[in-house]
């Protein structure tokens, strides 16, 4: 992202912060609207977790022009998300889901502010998939490891054949 595409982004996110619990529930109405199947993933009461969604954003936010140093932290909470079902294309409508909740909180809105956004929560999203990934590497390798473990099968004496009577 631009240095001018985090400004546009912090900024905007400096208004959406003064509610941001009004901000989740509308992310989590819209990512249920676009995908009930995903409703019965998460806990009946959501409030615990919207904390936790809203903390992360905002560290996401103040850190945008570095995102490298949170590159480990988002890979980490990607593999955990393999453990609560989350799939790589529900991560395509939890970001849509989370610009059309921006989108319905923000005073100002055009097409390079929603550019914008959809760049920086891409940036988050990319690493916990690749997190993902490397957690469903280690469950191969895993699993793997179990066969290497097993000690060799020793040879069953070959019953006597008809032809060899
Ligand atoms: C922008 C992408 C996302 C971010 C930043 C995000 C962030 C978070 C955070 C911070 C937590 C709390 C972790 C904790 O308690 O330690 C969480 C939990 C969870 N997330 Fe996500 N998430 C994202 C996408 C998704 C998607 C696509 C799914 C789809 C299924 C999902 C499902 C869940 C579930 C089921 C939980 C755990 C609920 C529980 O405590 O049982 N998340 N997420």
């Amino acid at each position: 992202m631009t240095p001018d595409a985090i400004a546009r982004v912090k900024a905007s996110y400096d208004t959406l912060a003064r509610d941001a619990l009004a901000l989740s529930t509308r992310f989590y109405e819209e990512m249920f609207r676009a995908a009930p199947k995903l409703r019965p993933l998460f806990p009946a009461d959501l409030l615990a977790l919207q904390g936790h969604f809203e903390a992360a954003l905002s560290l996401v936010v103040r850190n945008l022009q570095e995102m490298s140093v949170l590159a480990q932290p988002l890979r980490d909470l990607g593999a955990a998300h393999v453990g609560w079902g989350a799939r790589p294309d529900d991560y395509l409508v939890a970001r849509e889901a989370l610009i059309a909740a921006i989108r319905s909180r923000s005073a100002a809105w055009d097409e390079t502010l929603e550019q914008d956004w959809r760049a920086a929560i891409t940036g988050i999203i990319v690493p916990m998939l690749e997190g993902a990934a490397v957690e469903t590497a280690m469950a191969a390798e895993r699993l793997a490891s179990t066969l290497e473990a097993q000690p060799p099968r020793t040879l069953q004496a070959k019953p006597p054949s008809t032809l060899e009577r």
